[in-house]
């Protein structure tokens, strides 16, 4: 197929110099096989590939690009604020113009420091938790995925039984020393039992508890409000700080987070993607008395040469104007879930056993009966199935996630003349599987 030739000329000449060719793992689609297709350009719900092929993106940068691509209002934006440099290394208008927007839309938020990458906002979020606490201890939940700091990089130990016994614990990456994972508890996500065991045991020993309340790591998965609830009361009465993830959430699923729908309030909460309208921008934030402890007020550093960009604020900015106009995430929610009913309805006229949810602008479809509620369940969804659909899809014009455990990504640009046509092509696959 001539089309797929330009992206196979350009993977095998990235591979010389760039490790795998991509600069992120993820997009190397060696989880689905094949070539990752090279982005000429793109526009609303649309890329357009090395061979200029237009695909319907699903993925939206993973999450970012809620408005659509290349949005006219927020290329001004930008185009203005590049006008007048790239950057300072001093503050500007703008960055209190944007800590003051995510404050007012996210009322747990009560003061907010600015980062470039949601890596640096989880990594950052723990550090200051330990600072605050003086504790080591960290938990996080299988499946969740909090950026690539080493102390979050962890596995589970095997058995409920050892969930407290961290020597059982291997780091998931090459490099990570077992010292640091020593500290990181895994426990399964949405198992209250598991939570409140370890808190009984070493509750006086945890820092933080660190989640994505909606996970989108592996797939999307929806924590129950008992879990939630749990966990609030558990940080609460032990004095460990409550960390909510909501780098791929915020500002996706409901224009104040995953927090603004589950009536759990969180201490710190970390953001990016749709927060930087797609620029490298994230942030972290939460109650005045923890952040407070940061440098140059406390004794926790973190800093940042790039920190609170003019051009990434601008495009933020303008993103959260856009999102918080009248009627967007009715409509954003409507679509994704017109989207969700489409897939279901094709996947049942075609026999396939096909489950699907989604919030506000994030979904999640799995070649299963159910909507899973935990990492072991999604593993054990038709992985298979998946694989060939994505490359049926793809070759239909749709790009999917090129993985069974990732959530999807709609923007206010997928109109109903893009839905239809989504739902057409995911027919003319499952017919095909
Ligand atoms: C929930 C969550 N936290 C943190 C990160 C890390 O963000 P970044 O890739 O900007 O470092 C991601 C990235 O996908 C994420 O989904």
């Amino acid at each position: 197929m001539a089309n797929v030739d330009q992206n196979e000329a350009l993977f095998e000449r990235a591979q010389k110099t760039i490790p795998g060719g991509v600069n992120s793992p993820v997009r190397a689609f060696r989880q689905v096989g094949g070539t990752p297709r090279f982005v000429a350009k793109a526009k609303g719900p649309y890329f357009w590939d090395a061979n200029e092929k237009r695909y319907i993106d699903l993925i939206m940068s993973w999450g970012p690009m809620i408005v659509g691509h290349a949005n006219p209002e927020v290329v001004a934006a930008v185009q203005k604020a590049a006008e007048t440099s790239f950057s300072y290394g001093a503050p500007t208008e703008g960055e209190i113009e944007l800590a003051e927007r995510i404050c007012a839309l996210m009322p747990s938020v009560e003061q907010v420091r600015m980062v470039s990458s949601g890596t640096e906002a989880t990594m950052s979020a723990l550090r200051l938790a330990r600072g605050f606490t003086g504790r080591d201890l960290i938990i996080k939940f299988e499946g969740c995925y909090h950026g690539h700091a080493d102390s979050l990089l962890v596995k589970a130990g095997s058995g409920l039984l050892t969930f407290a016994d961290s020597t059982q614990n291997a780091p998931s990456s090459g490099g990570v020393p077992q010292d640091l994972v020593k500290h990181t508890l895994v426990l399964p996500y949405n198992d209250v039992a598991a939570i409140e065991e370890v808190f009984k045991k070493q509750g006086d020993q945890i820092a933080a508890v660190i989640i994505e309340p909606i996970a989108g790591n592996m797939n999307l998965i929806k924590p129950s409000k008992e879990f939630l609830t749990a966990i609030r009361s558990l940080t609460s009465k032990y004095g460990a700080v409550l960390i909510y993830d909501e780098v791929m959430t915020g500002f996706r699923v409901a224009l104040g987070g995953a927090q603004s729908l589950q009536g759990v309030t969180p201490d710190l909460t970390c953001l990016g993607k749709v927060m930087g309208g797609g620029m490298p921008m994230a942030a972290f934030g939460g109650k005045k008395e923890i952040m407070s402890k940061l440098a140059p007020l406390g004794n926790v550093y973190q800093a940042g040469t790039l920190s609170g960009n003019p051009v990434a604020v601008a495009a933020g900015l303008k993103t959260l104007e856009i999102i918080s106009r009248e009627g967007f995430y009715e409509c954003l929610t409507g679509q994704t879930e017109k989207l969700m009913a489409g897939l279901k309805a094709a996947a049942d006229r075609n026999n396939i056993p096909f489950a699907v949810d989604s919030e506000g602008g994030m979904f999640g479809f799995y070649f299963t009966n159910e909507v899973p509620t935990s990492f072991e369940a999604v593993t054990k969804s038709n992985i298979d199935a998946f694989k060939k659909f994505f490359h049926l899809m793809l070759d239909e014009g749709v790009y999917l996630a090129p993985s069974a455990y990732e959530a999807g990504f709609t923007s206010i640009a997928h109109d109903n003349a893009v839905l239809d046509e989504i739902i057409a092509a995911a027919e003319n696959s499952f017919k095909k599987l």
